[in-house]
């Protein structure tokens, strides 16, 4: 097959370049040349910017393209428009956060999705949600047969630069008491880059079509610990916890609040029946950890999201904290 991946350098797209080129495919790279530049040899590298100069793509063909670097609809759309007869097939990745509040517990791909107030709205920090509906829509309707709209939850695993999963293996390597919110039956829910890469690929050579959840299925946050190796963490109460002004997601990762937390329930049936998979979580921690190793990642980090990750001065004060709470309670 012959790929095109509007990116493929840096976590996503990296992952799907890695898995098509390991298939034996034929790839080529479309990107600014910014990021990793030196990734891929083997692959074909077209340079532009896909906001404004896309020129290197024009009068070639494709059987398929992976745009994971798409956030605003009038961007999408020069891309396809321009692919439209081109490439066979489009896969666009989009996001679960597409969906609206309230989260119910299950949902799957019809529930009903965020809009923009302002449809001219390019504020991709701001309106990330509706602006990846809006861009899903663009491609529904350029490549009405041939698309695949992957809406992923949190993508976790080697070369995640956010911090969001990685906090806990590594954190698990410090050893110490371990503050983690409670219950431990809460439900968190991920999904291994490589895997997610994989079935994209995977998608585009079968011709998968339609929108998808993708993203594991939903463990229990006590499950997860334990493959990180910490099985007895110091299990404190989401309400103390959101008392000391605790950050959900990204200073706590993988920890959303009894409110939202159905917004981690998402059903992946359908990705599931289309070939989706998913590997064992103890491969995923294990070698999360050797590249947060072998790289230096922090414990702490700070990324476009914000600071992901509980500094370990706070944690111990919050522990402290919390036993005096639970000493009180108890007199
Ligand atoms: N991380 C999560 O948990 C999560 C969850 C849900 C959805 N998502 C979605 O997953 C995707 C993650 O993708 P990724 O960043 O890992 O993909 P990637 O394809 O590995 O990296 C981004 C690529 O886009 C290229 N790029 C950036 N701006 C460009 C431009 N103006 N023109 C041409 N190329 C450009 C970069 O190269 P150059 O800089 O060299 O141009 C880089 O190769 C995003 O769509 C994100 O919204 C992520």
């Amino acid at each position: 097959m012959r790929l095109l991946v509007l990116g493929g350098t840096k976590f996503l797209g990296r992952a799907a370049v890695e898995e098509a080129l390991a298939r034996g495919h034929e790839v080529t790279l479309f990107n600014r040349g910014q990021t990793n530049p030196e990734l891929f040899p083997e692959a074909e590298k077209l340079r532009g910017d896909r906001d404004g100069d896309l020129s290197a793509m024009e009068g070639r063909e494709w059987d398929a393209v992976i745009d994971p670097s798409g956030y605003v609809p009038r961007v999408v759309r020069a891309g396809a428009e321009l692919l439209r007869r081109s490439v066979g097939h489009y896969v666009f990745v989009s996001s679960g956060s597409v969906y609206a509040e309230p989260y119910v517990p299950g949902y799957d791909e019809t529930a009903p999705t965020v809009e923009l107030e302002d449809p001219a709205s390019e504020e991709v920090l701001r309106d990330y949600g509706a602006l990846k509906a809006a861009c899903e829509e663009v491609v529904r309707e350029i490549f009405p047969d041939a698309h695949t709209n992957v809406r992923a939850g949190l993508i976790v695993g080697p070369h995640d630069g956010s911090g969001r999963f990685t906090y806990w293996p590594l954190r698990a390597s410090l050893g110490g008491d371990v503050l983690a919110p409670s219950p431990p039956q809460r439900l968190t829910q991920f999904i291994d880059v490589r895997d997610l890469g994989a079935w994209m690929v995977s998608a585009c050579e079968r011709g998968v079509s339609g929108t998808f959840n993708a993203t594991g299925e939903p463990m229990t946050l006590g499950s997860v610990l334990e493959a990180c190796g910490i099985s007895q963490p110091a299990w404190v109460d989401e309400a103390f916890l959101l008392e000391q002004g605790v950050g959900p997601w990204m200073e706590l990762p993988l920890w959303l609040p009894a409110a939202d937390e159905a917004f981690l329930q998402m059903t992946v049936a359908k990705a599931v029946a289309a070939g989706l998979s998913f590997r064992p979580l103890e491969e995923t921690v294990r070698d999360t950890l050797a590249w947060a190793r072998e790289t230096g990642a922090e414990l702490v980090t700070e990324n476009q999201y914000g600071t992901a990750g509980l500094d370990p001065a706070r944690e111990a004060e919050l522990l402290e904290a919390w036993r005096r709470h639970s000493v009180t309670l108890a007199r």
